[in-house]
């Protein structure tokens, strides 16, 4: 059928979903997200996504109408009404309707909206190549100051920046560091250094989304032998790599080949990377048919 949206239990064309203006996160970016995909007809890792969502709700105190079960329902219905195979689905969950900051003035019933379409990161040659990263002058959110395991609308303002400034200097990512100046993450990635056969990764405490992709790719690495270790790490680290790689349920996992115009180990994806690469695609078949 193409292209979907259910929005508060309405299902149409997505070039016809309309929502309010009020919204609290197109007011206040009050709202949370999930994207998730679809490959070869099965939703993967639909239970981890919704899992993280629920997680949000709860902390921010939201009044979500429908359990988590009703939810993942409704998420196969609108994939299987959809008929796209490989797809990429969004959900939207918002505090509710009315202007002013304060939750207690507004409308607190959530807008939820499930979306399937598709989506690319990056151009398929990227994944061959690998990517040209930079540095950024954007600082990660402290985690005090918004927990990052909060996939919340209104923190990806900075996110956007910094893929501007990627953007403006040709690069294919930005980097953004804590501000400790510690590695945390790409703008809708989380980064993987290897140094001698050991896998690298940011601590959670370092200001990072704790990637489902992320924790998929250390339990592919792990059951390979690879010893996977959670550390801080400064740019340093990378400078010193033999590779990286960059994970994410939009961009899968996907090399990365210099920091600054600085060639990561040869400056060409890895034997590691590209083995946990393959073995993420064969993963990705695992996911909840529709
Ligand atoms: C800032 C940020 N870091 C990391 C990730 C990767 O997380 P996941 O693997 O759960 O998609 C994302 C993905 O949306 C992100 O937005």
């Amino acid at each position: 059928m193409g292209k979907l949206v259910w929005l508060n239990g309405e299902l149409c064309p997505l070039e016809e979903a309309r929502t309010s203006v009020a919204d609290h996160a197109h007011l206040y970016g009050d709202g949370l997200f999930e994207g998730i995909r679809i490959y070869n007809g099965k939703v993967f890792k639909l239970d981890e996504h919704l899992d993280r969502l629920y997680h949000g709700i709860r902390m921010l105190g939201y009044e979500m109408p429908q359990p988590q079960e009703q939810l993942r329902s409704v998420v196969l219905e609108v994939c299987a009404k959809a008929e796209i195979p490989n797809g990429y689905i969004r959900l939207n969950v918002t505090r509710g309707t009315g202007l002013g900051l304060d939750p207690k003035h507004i409308d607190r019933r959530c807008n939820v909206m499930v979306m399937v379409s598709t989506l690319a990161l990056y151009p398929p040659e990227a994944y061959e190549k690998g990517l040209d990263v930079i540095t950024t002058s954007v600082r990660v959110i402290p985690s005090d100051s918004l927990d990052p395991r909060l996939k919340c609308i209104g923190r990806y303002a900075s996110n956007i920046l910094a893929k501007m400034e990627a953007n403006a200097r040709g690069a294919g990512e930005g980097l953004m560091l804590n501000h400790q100046g510690q590695i945390a993450e790409c703008t809708g990635d989380n980064l993987f250094v290897v140094q001698s056969g050991r896998i690298r990764t940011p601590h959670p405490s370092c200001g990072i989304l704790k990637g489902i992709t992320r924790d998929t790719v250390i339990s592919l690495a792990r059951v390979r032998g690879y010893e996977v270790s959670e550390e801080i790490l400064t740019p340093f680290d990378l400078f010193s790599a033999d590779e990286a790689f960059l994970t994410g349920t939009a961009a899968e996992v996907i090399p990365m080949v210099s920091l600054d115009g600085k060639p990561i180990g040869d400056g060409a994806p890895g034997p590691i990377t590209r083995e946990l690469v393959e073995a993420y695609r064969a993963e990705t078949d695992k996911g909840v048919a529709f």
